[in-house]
């Protein structure tokens, strides 16, 4: 794993969002894989300005999401197609067509699971941006007592739904279930950036940096098996010891 560590937030998100141009200058029709969250905001805002200056082109991008909420009309302000539309979309150069959030319903779940992972087994994800839960969770894969492999449907941690509550009114309003791109196809992404900012993602970095053993009961141990996985972070969080 390749470590970067920056002054504060906002270095960390210009150095993500400087992988991002630089991957995307050089292939016009990469295939992202992007995230929602805090995390990311920082790094879209400057997407945004980059694309304004006309330094990125996202005319042939293409783009999936790491994950949802199942529960949640798409225009809800807590819907990650809704988020990822406010967020960076509405304000790029991207092709409607050319981006997809997974989004489903109690009746068409289990088909729409196989669907998507087809779409991504076609398109093959070139460039996979993650946040990191303080539970250790990569997009909606919560730990566990094995790695899934493919697109599926999760109960959301009751630590992934209190850290969540701050986008809500109160933690009731929280969804139950989410669905979630499984393990297997983060793992098959060409690059994985991870980006943590923020004091509370302090102890799961530094239990990630010292993992020794990849286990499911703290996903992001996954990572130390990839060949190309970036994290970035900002001094305060990152303890050389
Ligand atoms: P956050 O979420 O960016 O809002 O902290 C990250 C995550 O839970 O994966």
């Amino acid at each position: 794993m390749n470590i970067i560590v920056k002054k504060n937030a906002d270095e960390v998100s210009k150095e993500g969002a400087n992988i991002f141009i630089e991957e995307i200058n050089k292939k016009p029709n990469i295939v992202l894989c992007l995230a929602t969250g805090s995390t990311p905001q920082g790094l879209y805002k400057e997407l945004i300005k980059a694309n304004k200056n006309n330094e990125v082109n996202f005319k042939r991008v293409k783009s999936f999401n790491l994950d949802n909420y199942i529960g949640l009309e798409k225009n809800d302000i807590n819907n990650y197609d809704y988020y990822m539309r406010e967020k960076l979309f509405n304000h790029i150069n991207i092709d409607k067509e050319n981006w997809l959030v997974p989004f489903v319903n109690e009746e068409n779940y289990e088909t729409y699971c196989k669907e998507y992972d087809q779409l991504l087994e076609e398109s093959g994800i070139d460039l996979l941006l993650l946040g990191i839960g303080e539970n250790g969770h990569i997009a909606f894969n919560e730990p566990s007592d094995k790695f899934s492999v493919g697109t599926h449907i999760v109960d959301l941690d009751e630590k992934t739904r209190k850290a969540n509550s701050r986008f809500f009114d109160s933690i009731e309003d929280v969804p139950k279930q989410a669905i979630t791109m499984g393990i297997g196809s983060i793992m098959k992404a060409k690059k994985i950036v991870l980006l943590a900012i923020g004091e509370k993602k302090k102890e799961v970095i530094k239990k990630l940096l010292s993992a020794e053993k990849i286990d499911p009961q703290f996903p992001a141990s996954i990572l130390l098996a990839h060949r190309d996985v970036t994290i970035i972070t900002e001094e305060a969080l990152y303890d050389k010891n």
